[in-house]
């Protein structure tokens, strides 16, 4: 990255790797609405350029540096140097703009302003990474395989399952992009076709997906010693965050019963608010260590 005199610039290639390693990135997208609409950055805020002199106090002031995006990095370099005078800390302007960005596009105004979701892995796992023993990994319902790809960028061995072909087809091909392999597989792990082997696993990650007898799978498919990391909505969630079904909704101290005899590393049970946006949502998660044999 080379450095301007009070913004950076940062490579798209940089800004994907960095995303997908668990570098915390606030993503704004200072593009038309009609442009945003076709194709943003996952997690992306939408503030026009034009707006941008009325709107500026939007955007997020964190701990975490803001990468400005535009069609060619133009616009974008317009907004860095507009929101560097106003003394906004660790501005970079995507180089290139989204046309030298390689990873996944989002469509749509619907869902700006959440989290990287597709892109970088979930935070519970990035600040519980010191917790898990190295070896072998199995992300279950991995989709388009953030949290494997984080989990084999640090050093794990990793498994990841997923009934969607198109997902673990998106999978296969990010992690190869990123040079983080994972053995990435379509499979089905409620209907008895997709077996989880038994004392296989240093490691079972489990993010945004509930299927109740799985808990019985994870506890046997984790050697002594191995360690869960499991976070899901909790009962409560509403709105965009809530999956369809209602069953697939945490109960308030379930994950606490369900591994109730195992070391309990970390355990959550709070309001999530999204890194960029007013909007939260309920999560419960848990990080826990089967008892040695
Ligand atoms: C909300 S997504 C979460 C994806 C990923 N864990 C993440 O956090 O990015 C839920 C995933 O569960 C997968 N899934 C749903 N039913 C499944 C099943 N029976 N077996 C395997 N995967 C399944 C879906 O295809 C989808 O990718």
């Amino acid at each position: 990255m080379a450095r301007e005199a009070r913004f950076g610039t940062i490579g798209g290639e940089d800004l994907y790797r960095r995303l997908a390693t668990g570098e915390p990135f606030v993503l704004l997208d200072v593009r038309a609405p009609e442009e945003f609409e076709k194709g943003h950055i996952p997690g992306s805020i939408l503030i026009p350029l034009q707006e941008i002199d009325a709107r500026w106090t939007e955007v997020p002031r964190g701990d975490f540096p803001l990468a400005v995006v535009c069609e060619y990095g133009v616009r974008s370099a317009s907004a860095c140097r507009f929101l560097a005078e106003r003394d906004v800390p660790g501005l970079f302007n995507l180089e290139g703009g989204i046309e030298a960005w390689p990873g996944p596009v989002a469509q749509g105004i619907e869902g700006n302003g959440r989290s990287a979701g597709r892109l970088s892995p979930e935070p519970f796992l990035v600040e519980s990474f010191h917790l898990l023993p190295m070896g072998l990994a199995l992300d279950i319902a991995m989709g388009e395989g953030r949290n494997a790809i984080y989990l084999a960028s640090r050093g794990f061995d990793v498994d990841g399952v997923d009934s969607d072909p198109s997902a673990v087809k998106r999978a296969r091909s990010a992690a190869r992009r990123l040079g983080a392999p994972i053995r990435a597989v379509v499979g089905n792990v409620e209907d008895g076709t997709h077996i989880i082997p038994v004392d296989a696993y240093d490691v079972i990650s489990v993010f945004d997906y509930v299927h109740r007898p799985l808990f019985t799978d994870i506890r046997e498919g984790l050697k002594a010693g191995g360690v869960v990391v499991f976070q899901a909505p909790l009962q409560g969630t509403s709105g965009a965050a809530s999956p369809a079904d209602p069953a697939r909704l945490l109960a308030p101290g379930e994950l606490k019963r369900v591994f109730d005899d195992w070391e309990i590393l970390r355990l959550r049970e709070e309001v999530e608010p999204s890194p960029n946006l007013s909007s939260s949502r309920l999560v419960a998660g848990i990080v826990a260590r089967k008892p040695a044999a």
